[in-house]
């Protein structure tokens, strides 16, 4: 339908660049646009406005993901200029704001893995827990507790917001401040589950996982990796945790989230500790 919409406007290879560059959260679009495009961005908000009926504004990526809150530059294109909408998830309401901290639609099949995982009974840090998708999701359908730590004021605000806008306050915690810090000041081998979605940086706070995760506890470790073949990806992903790791580990599961770039993939391999 969207591509129909753009037949005008858009031969049909630009058109499928776009569409596959284009994310919807609530009432808001976000589509990133190439240089080559950039010229029709107006032409391409409106066209998107009047097309995608639940949507209310259309903001184009102006940077990457970038910076320690892990949050993008956008621009308004179409509609209203506001950030803040309403997304549901697995039976869960968020309150995001898309500029003010970070939110991908795209692992949503990643945080529905995690609950499934998680027994009842458990108690799960995540240490960059931004909103709070990961941990009110896991908390919604799992007896567990889960400590969402975030160095983005923002983000713990909104998470704070979420977790009272699903009934979950006792059951996920809302915590400022640098995981690492946070973890040595009170949550030393409290986790059955750790969770470490900062995959640029995991190697640097590893130390910081072990330290938070009980003795024979669970790692989610994300990372991003080059691979010449896709087939590669998760191998070596293994390959490199157990290079670095500090402890005795074995890799339970390893899988692709989903590609970053060209041969360049997000990954996350499963792994338990013993200390
Ligand atoms: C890739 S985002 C993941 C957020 C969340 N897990 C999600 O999937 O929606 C990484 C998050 O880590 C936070 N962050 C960055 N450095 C941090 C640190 N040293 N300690 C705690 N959080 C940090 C950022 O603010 C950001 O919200």
């Amino acid at each position: 339908m969207l591509k129909k919409a753009l037949e005008g406007v858009l031969s049909e290879k630009e058109s499928d660049e776009l569409i596959s560059a284009f994310d919807q959260i609530g009432d808001i679009i976000i589509v990133r646009i190439p240089d080559s495009l950039l010229a029709k961005k107006k032409v391409i908000g409106k066209t998107l406005l009047e097309n995608v009926k639940t949507a209310n504004s259309v903001f184009c990526q102006s940077s990457p993901v970038e910076g320690d809150f892990r949050t993008r530059d956008l621009e308004i294109i179409a509609g209203q200029d506001k950030t803040e909408t309403e997304y549901k998830e697995f039976g869960c309401r968020f309150i995001v704001d898309v500029q003010k901290a970070f939110f991908s639609p795209r692992l949503s099949n990643e945080r529905n893995r995690i609950a499934e995982q998680i027994l009842d009974g458990q108690t799960v840090i995540n240490m960059f827990g931004g909103i709070g998708m990961f941990s009110i999701i896991a908390a919604k359908n799992k007896k567990c507790i889960v400590y969402n730590i975030d160095i983005n004021p923002d983000a713990v605000e909104l998470c704070e917001k979420n977790i009272k806008l699903n009934k979950l306050s006792g059951k996920v915690f809302s915590i400022q401040g640098d995981a690492a810090q946070i973890i040595k000041e009170k949550l030393e081998n409290k986790g059955d589950r750790v969770l470490m979605l900062l995959p640029e940086r995991s190697d640097e706070f590893l130390d910081s996982a072990v330290a938070a995760t009980k003795n024979n506890g669970i790692i989610h470790y994300y990372s991003h990796i080059h691979a010449d073949k896709k087939s590669e990806a998760t191998k070596l992903s293994e390959n490199h945790f157990m290079d670095i790791s500090p402890v005795v580990s074995k890799v339970l599961n390893s899988k692709i989230v989903r590609a970053v770039g060209p041969r360049y993939y997000q990954t996350v391999v499963d792994v338990k500790i013993t200390k």
